[in-house]
């Protein structure tokens, strides 16, 4: 409690920031004797009341404190969070580049490992694809020839395959037997192939064909229908050009009842051109 208001300027500067809060009468207990001169130089006393300004400067104090100290553990913790970070970076980084540099190992031995196998493939497919190559290149160069004639005269009913079982000669053809027994060329080698047939035959209005799978591509007419006292026999020749798959089949049909000089008379040739 004041009691000489002449005091006023001395406490002004504190007041200034604590008087918001002035003490009440009753509760200020702790208070302190000032010294004064009045201006005659007699000495006076003013008993301050210093509660309210202990409590007010105590705020003040400890909102500084706190001010500083908040600052200062902020630092610390910036500084702390920076290193924490810095070191997680790092550790990111170099635990990072580890997986990196393992990952990437694993990777390179992986393709090596895919690519020894590719590598593998594609020289087995090279050595497939050479084979293949050269047994077509075998095949496509090899010559294909037979000629082959009625062994014996005999009469063929219509629609029935006329054979020449006597092979003059037949390069490259594996099934010859079965052509010698069947009268039936299959091609094992495809290609474009020339058929030239040559039939010697005495039935009147005798007549063959030549098949292709079983149609006829070409029909021959060898005797005219006539009739004659003397010797009449009569040759019919067809030649023609067929292209050839693998499994296709060529053969002489009669195309009605007719006979078939044998001896050489009658003979057939395949040929591959190309
Ligand atoms: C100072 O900080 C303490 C603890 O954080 C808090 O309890 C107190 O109220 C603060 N004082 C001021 C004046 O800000
Ligand atoms: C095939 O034979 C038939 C008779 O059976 C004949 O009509 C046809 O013209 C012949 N085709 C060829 C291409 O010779
Ligand atoms: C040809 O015929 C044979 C026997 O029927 C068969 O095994 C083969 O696969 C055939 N080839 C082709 C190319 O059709």
């Amino acid at each position: 409690m004041l009691r000489l208001s002449a005091i006023v300027l001395f406490t002004l500067s504190i007041i200034e920031n604590v008087c918001s809060n002035a003490c009440g009468h009753d509760n200020c207990e702790t208070a302190i004797d000032i010294p004064l001169i009045t201006k005659l130089n007699a000495p006076l006393k003013a008993e301050l009341d210093i509660t309210s300004l202990t409590i007010q400067l105590k705020e003040l104090i400890e909102k500084h404190v706190n001010q500083s100290v908040s600052k200062a553990v902020n630092d610390l913790v910036e500084n702390i969070l920076d290193k924490t970070v810095q070191t997680a970076v790092d550790r990111l980084q170099t635990s990072n580049s580890v997986a990196m540099a393992t990952f990437r190992q694993e990777m390179e031995a992986e393709l090596e490992v895919k690519i020894g196998k590719t590598q593998t493939i594609l020289d087995n497919k090279l050595k497939g694809d050479m084979e293949q190559l050269k047994s077509e290149v075998k095949k496509a160069t090899e010559k294909v020839a037979v000629t082959s004639c009625a062994h014996r005269t005999q009469t063929y009913n219509s629609g029935k395959i006329i054979t020449f079982s006597n092979v003059k000669m037949s390069n490259g053809i594996g099934n010859v037997n079965n052509f010698k027994s069947s009268g039936k060329f299959t091609c094992e080698k495809p290609g474009l192939y020339l058929i030239g047939v040559y039939i010697v035959s005495y039935t009147k209005n005798s007549e063959f064909h030549i098949m292709k799978n079983g149609i006829n591509v070409s029909r021959v007419y060898v005797r005219p229908y006539l009739n004659s006292a003397d010797d009449n026999h009569h040759t019919g020749t067809g030649i023609i050009a067929v292209q050839l798959d693998v499994n296709d089949t060529l053969n002489i049909n009669a195309y009605s009842k007719m006979q078939v000089l044998g001896s050489a008379y009658s003979c057939m040739t395949i040929i591959k051109v190309k």
